[in-house]
C-alpha cells in the first residue's frame, strides 16, 4: 500500500450498484409524481426507522442538528442550563444556543467516551433542564443505566444524540430508544446517508407532533395557523427515498464494520505506542469511526502525515475539544481535562463497509511500522 495517488478514505457512503439502480428508479417516480414533501417515502422511512429504534414515533428532518433543537425547545430550555459532553460535534452546543439555552460543558469518562458521572453531578445547578447524551464512534456507554438513573433523579430532560450510532446496541437495546427524544443524523461520512438529513425518535406523543409541526413552519397540524416559532426544515421525498432504501443495507454494513473491528482489533493487539477501546459485554457499537488512542511518545501529526504520504491511508482525531473551537472557548472553565487527554490523544482508522479485512490488515501493518519508527 505504498500507493498514495488514491489514498484509503476515513469513511465512504456504502451503495451497491443494485441499490443505486433501485433508488434512481424510485427517484424518477418521484420526480414525475410531482409529490416531493410529506408522501409516501417519508412515512416509509420514518415507520421504518421507528421500528429499529423500538420507539412510538419517528420524525423526519433536515439534520441531526435540527432534531436536536427541536427537542431543546420541547424541554423549554430557554435561558436554562444544559448539560452537553465536551468532547462532541459543535452542534450539540450550537443547538443548545439556537433554543435559546447555555451550554455547560461536562467532562468525559475515558472508557466509554461519553458522559463521566461525576462531571455531570459538580455541573448540575436549580438551572439545569436537560442533557444531551452522545455515543462518541457509535458506542452506547457501558454505565448507561447510571445516565438514565441521574437524568431520572434530577427531572432533566434527556436526550440521546445518536448521530454515530445508527444500528448500536447496549444489552439489547437499541441506539435511539433511550431518554425523553433521541436524534439521528444522515450526514454523508454517517453510517446510513440520505445524501444529509436527521431524524428524531420519542414516545412522546406531543413531542413527535411539535416536531412535525416546527419542520413546516410552525405550522398547527390541526388549525394550518402558525403556532411556533418553525422553519423549512422537512425531510423531502427524494432524501427520504434515498435514506429508506439506504435501511435496507443498515445491518449488513454495520455487520461488515464489526469484522473490520475486530480485524483491527486483532492487528494492533500488543503493539507499541497505542491503547485500544475496550469493549464490555453487551456492547455492540455501530464502528461510525475506529479510534486508537496514542501514547505519550507519539506524535499524532507526524503519524498522520506519514500514513497518507507514505502509504495513503487517512487518519484522523476524533474531534478536537469543544472548548478549543474559536468561538466556544468561553465555555472552559479549567474543568475538561479528560476530554482534552482523550481527544488529543485519539486517532480514527479507516471504517467504512466498501472496506475489506485484508485492507485493514494492510492499514495495520502500515500504523505498527511507523509508530515503531517513532519509539525507536
Ligand atoms: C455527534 C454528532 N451530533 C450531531 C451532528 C450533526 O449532524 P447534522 O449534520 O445532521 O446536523 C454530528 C455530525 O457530524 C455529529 O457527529
Amino acid at each position: 500500500m505504498t500507493d498514495n495517488s488514491s489514498p484509503i478514505p476515513l469513511s465512504k457512503p456504502y451503495f451497491p450498484k443494485e441499490l443505486r439502480r433501485t433508488i434512481a428508479a424510485d427517484i424518477d417516480a418521484i420526480l414525475a409524481s410531482g409529490r416531493l414533501m410529506n408522501g409516501p417515502w417519508a412515512k416509509r422511512f420514518e415507520d421504518a426507522f421507528a421500528a429499529l429504534t423500538k420507539r412510538e414515533h419517528a420524525v423526519s428532518v433536515n439534520t441531526c442538528t435540527t432534531a436536536l433543537q427541536i427537542a431543546l425547545s420541547y424541554a423549554g430550555v430557554s435561558n436554562k442550563e444544559v448539560l452537553v459532553p465536551a468532547g462532541s460535534f459543535v452542534t450539540d452546543v450550537s443547538a443548545v444556543k439556537f433554543a435559546g439555552g447555555r451550554p455547560v460543558l461536562v467532562d468525559m469518562n475515558p472508557q466509554t467516551l461519553a458522559l463521566d458521572l461525576d462531571s455531570l453531578e459538580s455541573k448540575l445547578t436549580s438551572d439545569t433542564r436537560a442533557i444531551i447524551w452522545v455515543h462518541l464512534v457509535g458506542m452506547i456507554a457501558s454505565d448507561y443505566r447510571a445516565i438514565l438513573e441521574f437524568a431520572d433523579r434530577h427531572d432533566l430532560f434527556l436526550i440521546e444524540d445518536a448521530a454515530h450510532a445508527h444500528g448500536a446496541e447496549i444489552d439489547g437495546l437499541p441506539a435511539g430508544s433511550f431518554g425523553n427524544a433521541s436524534a439521528f443524523s444522515f450526514y454523508p461520512t454517517k453510517i446510513l446517508t440520505s445524501g444529509t438529513g436527521g431524524m428524531l425518535t420519542t414516545d412522546d406523543p406531543e413531542l413527535a407532533r411539535f416536531a412535525r409541526e416546527m419542520r413546516v413552519f410552525g405550522k398547527d397540524e390541526g388549525t394550518g395557523e402558525i403556532v411556533h416559532y418553525g422553519n423549512d426544515w422537512f425531510l423531502d421525498e427524494i432524501r427520504a427515498c434515498v435514506g429508506a432504501h439506504h435501511m435496507s443495507v443498515l445491518g449488513e454494513q454495520v455487520t461488515h464494520r464489526r469484522a473490520l473491528a475486530e480485524a483491527y482489533a486483532a492487528g494492533l493487539a500488543n503493539q507499541p505506542g497505542l491503547r485500544l477501546l475496550p469493549i464490555p459485554t453487551g456492547c455492540a457499537p455501530s464502528w461510525y469511526q475506529y479510534p486508537i488512542f496514542l501514547m505519550d511518545d507519539i506524535d499524532r501529526a507526524a503519524l498522520i502525515t506519514a500514513l497518507k504520504d507514505k502509504h495513503g491511508i487517512e487518519a484522523k482525531g476524533i474531534y478536537k475539544p469543544t472548548h478549543e473551537e474559536q468561538i466556544f472557548k468561553e465555555l472552559d472553565d479549567g474543568t475538561l481535562k479528560v476530554t482534552e487527554d482523550v481527544l488529543h490523544r485519539s486517532l480514527c482508522l479507516p471504517m467504512h463497509a466498501n472496506l475489506s479485512p485484508a485492507e485493514i490488515d494492510g492499514i495495520c501493518r502500515a500504523l505498527v511500522s511507523e509508530l515503531r519508527r517513532q519509539v525507536g
